[in-house]
């Protein structure tokens, strides 16, 4: 199947999380770590982000802290939850925003998103609730999307693992402990350690307090 190239980008603490109990999730990474996601965006097509990482951090989804263009903005959310007071509605002059979402949201609520500048793709949910990856990032590449970059939240991170559809990871390590908090990976059906996804490391860096970890997945 031809498919974007897909990058799964995260900054989690020590102890694997990518948010607090309460959602709470700026900033685990530190100044010179956010200028290098800012550069990972500006190297994307698109950055791609669950609805629920719109609804706790209002992203802008842009590239400012290094000169580049700004990649398009894609959020998969089903029911159109996302408030049109968002960023990346209310800035579409600055990105293109695209909403993947299902035939049975709100038809008033799109057209006055569609007003607003946002394109949508419309793709019916499965049983349990999903939206395939695989017919989106097809609909993307015919977009001229070639490159896609994940930045969370888990759920997304998770439903792009087990479908196996990333190609590569850059995790942003954070000296930070949590505890109890918002795993970056959930589960992915894995029952024992024969069973781990295999990574190939690419290159370790280390920026300010944060080591940067790239590897690729092994097919
Ligand atoms: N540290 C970091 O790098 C980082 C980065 C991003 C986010 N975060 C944190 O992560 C948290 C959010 O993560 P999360 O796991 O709760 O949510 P999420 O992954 O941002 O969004 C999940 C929601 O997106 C929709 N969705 C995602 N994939 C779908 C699919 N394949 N098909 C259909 N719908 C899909 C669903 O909402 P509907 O069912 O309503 O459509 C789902 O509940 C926030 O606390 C945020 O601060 C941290």
């Amino acid at each position: 199947m031809k498919r974007p190239y897909i990058t799964l980008k995260f900054a989690q603490t020590l102890d694997g999380r990518i948010a607090a109990g309460d959602g709470s999730s700026k900033w685990i990474s530190g100044p010179e770590s956010r200028k290098f996601t800012h550069k990972l965006r500006a190297e994307n097509d698109a950055i791609l982000v669950g609805v629920r990482t719109v609804l706790k951090d209002d992203p802008s989804l842009t590239v400012r802290l290094v000169r580049g263009k700004n990649p398009a903005r894609i959020i998969i959310d089903r029911r159109l939850r996302i408030p049109l007071t968002a960023r990346i509605i209310k800035d579409t002059s600055t990105a293109k925003t695209i909403i993947v979402t299902t035939p049975s949201s709100p038809g008033r609520k799109r057209k006055r998103l569609r007003n607003r500048g946002v394109e949508f793709i419309v793709l019916p949910a499965s049983k349990g609730g999903n939206i395939d990856l695989r017919r989106i990032i097809r609909i993307l590449y015919k977009k001229g999307i070639k490159r896609i970059l994940v930045e969370g939240g888990s759920r997304v991170i998770t439903s792009f693992l087990k479908a196996g559809l990333a190609d590569r990871i850059v995790m942003i390590l954070s000296p930070r402990i949590l505890g109890k908090g918002i795993e970056s990976v959930g589960d992915l059906g894995i029952r024992n350690i024969k069973g781990a996804l295999r990574l190939r490391l690419k290159d370790i860096r280390r920026l300010g307090e944060d080591i940067i970890y790239i590897a690729y997945i092994s097919r």
